[in-house]
């Protein structure tokens, strides 16, 4: 496997930055949320883990955390198709509780559309959306976002949760891949 730094073209969002702006999200979370009882943070594996991993320790109130797992129809592109499968569903009940979809990119909106279709019919008290990156101008479909860490330009990105080829997820940066240099499986 090579090592990241042959094919990063720049780094986007460095550590601090990111570190900076969860603890930003994670007070305004706190604040928004001082007065609920049922706080429920749902993860969409896998990209979003490291968020959300970073994003609950700067969340002052009490909450519980869920994992979802979703794939898109049609392995191996990286862009979605518009029709998502659910591989894990929650082992939680969302019924009349808040709950926060924690995701780490959204691109199309594809896929939350249509977890929030989903979530929606099981009935929770509030449903919202935290993104850390929004690359607004690749949306198909509009999604509401309560809260967005980065709005970021059409680049190809990676890091901090992002996969290339499922690798690379741990950096703790958002670094943009040099596409001349790096080639897909
Ligand atoms: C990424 C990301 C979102 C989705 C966004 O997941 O985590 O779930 O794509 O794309 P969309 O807005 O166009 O639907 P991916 O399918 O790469 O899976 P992963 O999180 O396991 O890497």
């Amino acid at each position: 496997m090579r090592n990241y730094s042959e094919f990063l073209a720049e780094i986007l969002i460095s550590e601090d930055e990111l570190q900076k702006r969860i603890q930003q999200i994670g007070q305004q979370i706190s604040a928004d949320y001082c007065d609920s009882q049922s706080l429920l943070l749902i993860c969409i594996l896998r990209g979003g883990v490291m968020f959300l991993t970073d994003l609950m320790r700067q969340i002052s109130v009490p909450h519980a955390i869920e994992f979802m797992a979703v794939s898109s129809y049609g392995m191996g592109a990286r862009e979605t198709t518009g029709q998502i499968r659910i591989s894990h569903d929650l082992n939680t009940d969302i019924h009349e509780r808040d709950v926060i979809l924690v995701e780490d990119i959204i691109d199309s909106g594809h896929t939350l559309n249509s977890v929030l279709d989903m979530l929606s019919t099981r009935k929770p008290k509030s449903l919202e959306v935290c993104t850390l990156l929004d690359k607004a101008e690749r949306r198909e479909v509009p999604v509401p976002v309560k809260y967005v860490g980065f709005s970021i330009p059409n680049k190809f990105v990676f890091g901090y949760g992002l996969d290339l080829d499922d690798y690379y997820r741990n950096l703790p940066f958002i670094g943009v891949v040099d596409e001349s240099k790096y080639q897909t499986e």
